[in-house]
């Protein structure tokens, strides 16, 4: 059943501002990596302005890229893209300015993979292969807070205080490229078990130094990151932080943490959350509708800024109840938005909105 068409926007089509940036609606493209960068040389290619060009023109408010390095070692494949030189800059560049020209507005994931960083893609053409890409085979040896590897995975080196500046400067050079490219956004990848997060961990971050230890060095390295990247970014447009709200696991990193870490950010200037969960150990996660919806709303009820949910949010009224019962201000959709470029077009006709605002021009006798 269609509803008749409604003049009140629903609030899932209400257009936002982060900061002075415009946001036409409350429907995020969630960053999924491709792994589609052949070459290995980290410069996104025409999949990626297919990909999220594809995206922008189905109607998404914030197209958010895939986890983007900001250095060679940064990468969890040697197919990531990446934000570390000119030449990923310029292609960067084109992609940034088609997904606006669509009305769509378009953040870069800048991420560094950690201990996790050198492994085969989950996908068809690798052939099953699994764990560490050897050097031989272009994988390269990867970096953590202590030499503790990730189940399955070699061994990390350990990071010194002098890695970890370098490791704060080439997030801070990745934001000054991602300015030059042309980003709306930067969502910084502080979740899912890589760098930022191993360093959050308890149950990783095992240090004995002001790095580790207590809860100010665990979050020491993510506060140094966000408060060097915002100074950096221009005032006028928003930095956004990805968090794993929990390890899922006693004794691990968990929601009280990220409480203190989500005003810890605010404080700094971090302009909205991202709210993911897992991915530092190996844990039970009960996936199922709107899973991880709870925690971005006690996040949301400890700060000011908004927060974005994500995690099988897949259906646009359930979309908009998430909204309307106030748990996010953004809803971010991913494996959806792999079947259904168009899912907001969709959205907008599920909810009896008939302006065909959401299309480009030529897509327009196509509406729903
Ligand atoms: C193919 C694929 C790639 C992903 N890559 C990233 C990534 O680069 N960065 C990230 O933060 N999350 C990544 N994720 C997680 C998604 O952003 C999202 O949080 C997750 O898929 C849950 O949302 P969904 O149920 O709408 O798919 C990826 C997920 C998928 C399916």
């Amino acid at each position: 059943m269609v509803p008749d068409a409604v003049d009140v926007s629903p609030a899932l089509l209400t257009p936002a501002r982060l900061r002075e940036l415009e946001i036409r609606n409350r429907i995020w493209l969630a960053p999924m990596c491709q792994y589609m960068v052949e070459e290995q040389d980290g410069i996104p290619t025409d999949w990626h302005l297919v990909h999220l060009g594809a995206r922008a023109a189905g109607g998404f408010g914030l197209i958010v890229t895939e986890a983007t390095a900001v250095s060679p070692e940064g990468r969890i494949s040697p197919q990531d893209t990446g934000l570390w030189n000119h030449a990923q800059t310029t292609a960067w560049r084109r992609i940034t300015g088609f997904c606006q020209d669509q009305g769509a507005r378009i953040a870069v994931q800048l991420a560094h993979a950690g201990r996790k960083a050198s492994t085969w893609p989950a996908l068809p053409r690798f052939r099953g292969r699994r764990g560490t890409v050897p050097e031989f085979a272009a994988g390269w040896r990867s970096v953590g807070p202590t030499s503790d590897p990730f189940p399955g995975l070699d061994a990390p080196d350990a990071l010194s205080r002098a890695d970890i500046a370098g490791v704060v400067e080439d997030f801070v050079a990745a934001t000054r490229r991602a300015e030059e490219a042309g980003f709306d956004a930067v969502e910084l990848h502080f979740a899912h078990g890589y760098l930022v997060h191993e360093f959050l961990s308890p149950l990783v971050n095992t240090r004995t130094d002001d790095y580790g230890g207590h809860g100010p060095g665990r979050r020491r390295l993510a506060l140094e990151i966000a408060a060097a990247v915002r100074e950096q970014w221009p005032a006028e447009r928003p930095v956004i932080v990805r968090l794993s709200a929990t390890d899922w696991i006693d004794g691990g990193w968990d929601i009280e943490q990220s409480v203190e870490l989500a005003r810890e950010l605010e404080e700094r200037g971090i302009d909205a959350l991202h709210v993911s969960t897992g991915g530092a150990v190996i844990a039970d996660i009960a996936v199922g509708p709107d899973y991880q919806v709870g925690f971005a709303r006690t996040l949301r009820e400890a700060v000011t800024m908004p927060v974005a949910a994500v995690g099988l949010i897949t259906e646009p009224a359930g979309a908009q109840a998430v909204l309307e019962r106030g748990d996010a201000d953004f809803v971010a959709l991913g494996r959806a938005a792999l079947r259904e470029p168009g899912w907001p077009q969709r959205a907008a006709h599920e909810l009896g909105v008939r302006d065909g605002a959401l299309y480009p021009g030529a897509y327009r006798r196509g509406s729903w």
